[in-house]
């Protein structure tokens, strides 16, 4: 339910209309004040009146009824109170109701959003930098479906460029099938590492390389079969990896796909007089825009990173006719989203402004950063197989007669990496920490899990949940609970509103707090009557939009631990 909207149909303010009234209204700081806030501040001037004579005006116009149950107005604000029992009502009703589907909406239907995310490198491993990208995308994408929309998951490989010519020449070198059969891409990754330690002293490996990749782009049969055999084995590892996140795609067009289709947003550019030489190369000048310029054309003729994007870009608006098109990629690579979404623009697409780069900061581990050529890299897989190690020890610590030790421990140390990507703000840098993300206790997936398990346990105990029962006055600590669950549907619309899945994870933090303070500070099983079947329908609700919160995520919760 939209307390803000019902609130703001109710409101008798001239000349203004519900979506500005709703938008207008705000959550007080503290509860003891209102559940819902109207500031008169900004009235006052269009009824030459004080707020504080608006406010009280409104107050005696307010009709009152089972949702909200008292309206006050203090200093220039008409401070609401919710029905407390109105609310829960029909909170439990319709979590009760809908089930998994709580929190849903169908507001997205018939808009189609293209997520550009993970968008993992072809013969490169997964290291732990290429986690945010994955599982943020991943919520969004569960989100954006869980509103309605038709949501295009993309994963915009990276499987061209000079570093395959690299690869064949390494593996010519150094490498045999076998020991590349075997090794998977920690053996390809080996031999990425070895062409540059080599080519430090035979430069003339790079000339070699150049070669080897002009003969991909050529068509070479060798050649390409070295690199397609690559990519199958980067594809079969990412798969793997996929699983464990329960990340999906809808297209696994790379930057490859676009290499016939660049020639035609070379040709616009020109017919459109954007594109100049500049020693040698074409580019697109960005100075008006305080931009470096936008380089779509190498001096030998090959195109760029920039220069596939646009093509892709143009090849996803004609495929799909997106609302939006979503990249979930570093802000290392701002600079670049931001010139090529301006030359699209400047060619006039007037579409350019549905492109958004959904920038997010780095991941290290405590240990330090990585990178793919020195090889001091940390794969993702093994910082998740580690996660899955501690969780079990864990486990087998606090809970040693658990029946299915080893699936609970998947999901808590696989929910824990997934958990610690996203519970920050996106853009901030995060310092990845074992200890830290497997703890019970402060704001982890392993503190909601378990106060799911606690939740879980009462439930088993009390058996069949009574049916009918009348709602009892509630508790501060009950109602800000229900409160909690009401305001699920705000999470999940604020996470596509900000791009932010961040939103979801700390309602999930919130409402587990919240739940814990109810579960310790009142009796449950032992209570009788009224006030137990509330309480158990309570504690269900919360289980149940708890999953829902985390099943945006991709975290699964177990019964026990
Ligand atoms: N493969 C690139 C990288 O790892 C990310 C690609 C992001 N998507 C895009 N359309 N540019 O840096």
């Amino acid at each position: 339910m939209d307390y803000k909207r019902y609130i703001a149909e109710r409101l008798n303010v001239e000349g203004m209309r519900v979506e500005e009234l709703s938008e207008a209204i705000i959550l007080p700081p503290n509860t003891e004040m209102g559940d819902y806030a109207l500031p008169c501040f900004k009235f006052a001037k269009t009824f030459r009146k004080s707020p504080v004579l608006i406010a009280q005006g409104l107050k005696e116009t307010y009709p009152l009824d089972d949702v909200i149950g008292s309206v006050e107005a203090v200093n220039g604000y008409l401070n609401f109170k919710v029905n407390r029992r109105g609310l829960a009502k029909a909170t439990l009703e319709e979590i009760e109701r809908e089930g998994d589907l709580y929190g849903s909406s169908n507001e997205g239907n018939g808009k189609t959003i293209c997520i550009d995310y993970s968008s993992v490198n072809i013969a490169k491993p997964f290291h732990i930098g290429h986690l945010s990208t994955t599982v943020i995308g991943g919520a969004l994408y569960r989100a954006y479906r869980f509103f309605g929309y038709h949501a295009v998951g993309i994963n915009h490989l990276g499987d061209y460029g000079t570093q395959f010519g690299k690869l064949i020449a390494a593996f010519k070198h150094w490498g045999n099938k076998e020991q590349v059969e075997k090794g998977g891409i920690r053996a390809i990754n080996d031999l990425y590492i070895r062409f540059h330690k080599e080519a430090e002293t035979h430069p003339e490996l790079e000339d070699e390389a150049r070669g080897y990749f002009k003969f991909i782009e050529e068509g070479d049969p060798e050649c390409n079969q070295i690199f397609e055999w690559f990519k199958e084995i980067t594809m079969r590892y990412v798969d793997e990896i996929y699983q464990m996140l329960d990340i999906r795609f809808d297209s696994y067009a790379g930057e490859r796909f676009y290499t016939d289709k660049m020639e035609p947003v070379v040709a616009e550019l020109k017919e459109k007089g954007l594109l100049v030489e500049s020693q040698g190369a074409q580019i697109v000048n960005l100075d008006a825009y305080n931009m470096p310029p936008c380089i779509i054309l190498r001096s030998d003729g090959a195109s760029l990173y920039a220069t596939r994007d646009m093509a892709a870009a143009i090849y996803r608006k004609k495929t799909y006719d997106f609302t939006k098109c979503l990249y979930v990629v570093a802000y290392q690579q701002n600079l670049h989203f931001k010139q090529f979404f301006k030359v699209l623009e400047l060619m006039g697409k007037e579409w350019a402004k549905d492109l958004v780069h959904v920038a997010y900061g780095m991941v290290s581990l405590e240990e330090g950063a990585m990178s793919t050529r020195k090889g001091n890299m940390v794969f993702l897989e093994d910082v998740i197989h580690r996660c899955i190690e501690k969780a079990q020890k864990v486990i087998e610590e606090k809970n040693s007669s658990l029946e299915n030790k080893e699936e609970v421990a998947k999901i808590v140390g696989t929910g824990a990496v997934i958990f610690s990507a996203l519970y920050n703000n996106k853009i901030k840098d995060i310092v990845f920490s074992y200890d830290k993300v497997l703890s019970f206790e402060g704001e982890t997936s392993v503190y909601v899990q378990y106060t799911c398990a606690r939740a879980n346990s009462v439930l088993q105990k009390a058996g069949e949940l009574p049916k009918n029962y009348e709602i009892p006055e509630l508790s501060l600590e009950e109602f800000e609970l229900v409160k909690a669950l009401s305001s699920f549907r705000q999470a999940i619309s604020d996470c596509l509103e900000k791009y932010e899945p961040c939103y979801i994870a700390r309602f999930a933090v919130d409402v587990a707090q919240k739940f814990n303070k109810f579960y310790f500070d009142y009796k449950i099983l032992s209570e009788t009557g009224d006030t137990r079947a509330f309480r158990l329908a309570l504690t269900k609700a919360t289980l149940q939009v708890l999953k829902n919160a985390f099943a945006l995520l991709g975290i699964g919760i177990p019964e026990k631990m």
